[in-house]
């Protein structure tokens, strides 16, 4: 997306970050932010120590998504092996809408691809209606066998890339 460039995220970036994530799924409609996941959600220090994590900058911060490189990483959900995953892809609302959310998942499947990993991975609630149309745009398929329910209010829908060894 012109004007806006994908990158790690920076310590002195966490808090921001942090609250843009929790701004986003805020956004939303359903009951995803129950039993302290919006701490968990703001924690993007944490995340950055343990998995990596992308930020989306044009003027100021306006996204941010956690790249899960393999199974070894606390943040993998349900990854098999040769598997990388994606986690809490949020774009600040007032710049949703704008190709921000595209150009992070974007740099997932080329993070992917150069670690030659077989898939990627990611998991989503069914309310997040913008992300699903962004994952079938970029290729994902839905994978219902690998569907999971963290909690009873929340099932959460698995789509996959696979991504071939070239
Ligand atoms: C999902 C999200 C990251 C997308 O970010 P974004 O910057 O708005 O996305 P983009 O502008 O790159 O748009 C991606 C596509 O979704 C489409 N889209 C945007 N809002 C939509 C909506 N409400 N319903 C359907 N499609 C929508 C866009 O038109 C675009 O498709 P196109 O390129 O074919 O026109 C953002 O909406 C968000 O933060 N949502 C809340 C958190 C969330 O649901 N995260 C997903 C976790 S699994």
């Amino acid at each position: 997306m012109p004007g806006v460039q994908v990158r790690p995220i920076e310590p002195g970036e966490y808090e921001l970050a942090g609250r843009i994530v929790l701004s986003a799924y805020e956004s939303l409609p359903g009951n995803h932010l129950a039993g302290g996941y919006a701490e968990v959600l703001s924690d993007v220090g944490r995340r950055a120590g343990e998995a990596e994590v992308l930020v989306a900058v044009g003027l100021e911060l306006l996204g941010c998504v956690t790249f899960v490189p393999d199974n070894s990483s606390p943040w993998a959900e349900l990854l098999g092996p040769g598997e990388a995953g994606v986690r809490m892809l949020a774009v600040e609302p007032s710049a949703q809408g704008r190709g921000v959310g595209r150009a992070l998942l974007t740099a997932c499947i080329e993070r992917a691809r150069q670690l030659r990993r077989e898939g990627l991975l990611l998991h989503s609630a069914p309310w997040m209606e913008a992300a699903h149309h962004l994952y079938g745009s970029a290729g994902f398929v839905r994978l219902p066998e690998r569907d999971w329910f963290p909690v009873p209010e929340v099932p959460l829908m698995a789509f996959c890339l696979a991504l071939s060894p070239d």
